[in-house]
């Protein structure tokens, strides 16, 4: 099932994050006993990930959770761009990333070699599926780290994690979730933010083609619930 939902700013978009993600991953450790989150990288989802810190960080039993990237950029975790170095920024200033449990790519292998580690890492975790994963949009369309005509995207694969080369955005290797882990997802939620994806919404939604629409359209079809979550300044464009 698709849920769109229109708010006025950036920080409502935060807010309807933060609570979502308490309440799921409460319910998930309510029937299992623990749960996992799949973090997105890239801006749009630091403001959620600060209301989290600042307002929720007593709302549940964080060491029950497990957190994983959905993608991450191969550099150190020290490098600026680093998706969980910017991360762990702010869920530091709460103690929540000492929280939680992790499982973390070893972004200083190849990306081959990671990707194969970092999938062996989740499924040794015993992660059959994912209870949330968030996720934001390129200007171009991509999402996770699947670009446009990148093989990561277009080769088909039994793998959930697969080694990115060539990615338009810099750094240009990276290891991401692929569209198979896209099948065992619960509920993924997306980050449509800002003025600057309005138009790549608009194609998203008329073509289809665009990463972002391929993964929304896999998790669903896959008895996923998706969950866009917009702000007003891209909202123009909704699906
Ligand atoms: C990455 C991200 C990527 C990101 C989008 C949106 O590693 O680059 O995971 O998929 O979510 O590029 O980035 P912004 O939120 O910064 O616009």
């Amino acid at each position: 099932m698709t849920e769109i939902r229109n708010h006025d700013s950036p920080a409502e978009v935060a807010e309807a994050a933060a609570a979502n993600a308490v309440e799921l991953l409460q319910q998930a450790i309510e029937l299992r006993g623990s749960a996992n989150w799949v973090l997105a990288g890239g801006s749009s989802p630091m403001l959620a990930y600060k209301k989290l810190v600042k307002d929720y960080s007593d709302a549940l039993d964080w060491s029950l959770v497990t957190v994983i990237m959905g993608d991450e950029r191969m550099v150190p975790l020290s490098h600026k761009d680093s998706n969980l170095g910017a991360i762990v920024k702010e869920f530091d200033k709460n103690e929540l990333m000492t929280k939680v449990q992790r499982i973390i790519p070893n972004t200083l292998l190849s990306a081959e070699d990671a990707a194969r580690e970092y999938e062996a890492s989740i499924h040794e975790a015993g992660i059959l599926a994912f209870d949330l994963v968030w996720i934001g949009i390129g200007e171009d369309g991509h999402t996770l780290s699947l670009f446009p005509g990148n093989d990561a995207l277009v080769l088909p694969t039994e793998q959930w994690v697969v080694p990115v080369h060539d990615a338009p955005k810099l750094p240009a290797d990276r290891i991401s979730l692929s569209l198979k882990a896209m099948e065992y997802i619960d509920e993924l939620v997306i980050f449509a933010v800002g003025a600057s994806k309005r138009e790549v919404l608009r194609e998203a939604r008329l073509k289809g083609k665009l990463p972002i629409a391929v993964v929304a359209n896999a998790v669903e079809t896959n008895g996923g619930e998706v969950r866009w979550l917009y702000d007003d300044a891209a909202w123009e464009s909704k699906p």
